[in-house]
């Protein structure tokens, strides 16, 4: 397993690799989201704000195309991102907390669903729903759950949406450890992964530790 960090994200990511984006602002607002007194309004700012910030890392290599523009000035060759060829795959229900940080960067994506639920006693993701956009095979997806834990709902998410060909897939969280990387790259050695921060393990209800605690919990305020 290759981890980079983001002083050398500028080379393309490549399969099977592990960006861990360092910067200050992203570790800054990661410490603050961890911590159990942070209020619900405030974890759902930090989320999004910090999900705002790994996308510019995402991104880094998103393809663009020239267009030729007039500035007040004179005319000029230009660049865009073909932000319609991103689409966005929120795993549910967490996955929505990152959703909106990722749209304020790319506001043109297209975006689809995939609902998967851990079953308690088997930690084994069931899927409940699949909702994609069409012409899938042109399009470059970001697959985004704030938790790469035991790894059982992202390589199910990432099977399932093999099977319709994207383009490119890359995985988004904020927070992994070393058992969901070794778990989902066993399964897609060819799916990068983007994170915050690779914590320390799994206790045994499959949860991240030091961690945050439940995401879709804090966020959605159903504890
Ligand atoms: N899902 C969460 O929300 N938190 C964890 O620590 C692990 C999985």
């Amino acid at each position: 397993m290759e981890h980079a960090r983001t002083a050398q994200a500028s080379a393309p990511v490549s399969a099977g690799q592990v960006v861990v984006v360092e910067h200050p602002l992203v570790q800054h607002k990661l410490t603050l989201l961890r911590r159990v007194e942070t209020s619900t309004n405030s974890f759902r700012r930090l989320l999004s704000e910090l999900s705002a910030l790994l996308a510019y890392e995402v991104l880094r290599d998103v393809p663009m195309h020239d267009v030729i523009i007039d500035t007040p000035l004179e005319r000029m060759n230009a660049r865009l991102i073909d932000g319609k060829k991103v689409c966005l795959v929120s795993i549910l229900r967490a996955g929505a907390g990152i959703l909106d940080g990722f749209l304020s960067v790319v506001p043109g994506a297209r975006v689809g669903h995939i609902g998967l639920y851990r079953d308690p006693k088997t930690l084994v993701a069931v899927e409940y729903y699949f909702k994609m956009p069409p012409a899938m095979n042109e399009r470059d997806v970001i697959v985004l759950d704030p938790m790469l834990a035991t790894g059982n709902s992202a390589v199910a998410a990432v099977e399932r949406l093999k099977e319709i060909g994207p383009r490119s897939i890359k995985f988004v969280c904020l927070l992994t450890a070393p058992e969901g990387i070794r778990t989902f790259h066993q399964h897609h050695p060819d799916v990068p992964i983007y994170t915050a921060a690779i914590d320390r393990q799994l206790n045994d209800h499959g949860y991240i530790l030091p961690g945050l605690g439940d995401a879709g919990d804090r966020i959605f305020c159903t504890k």
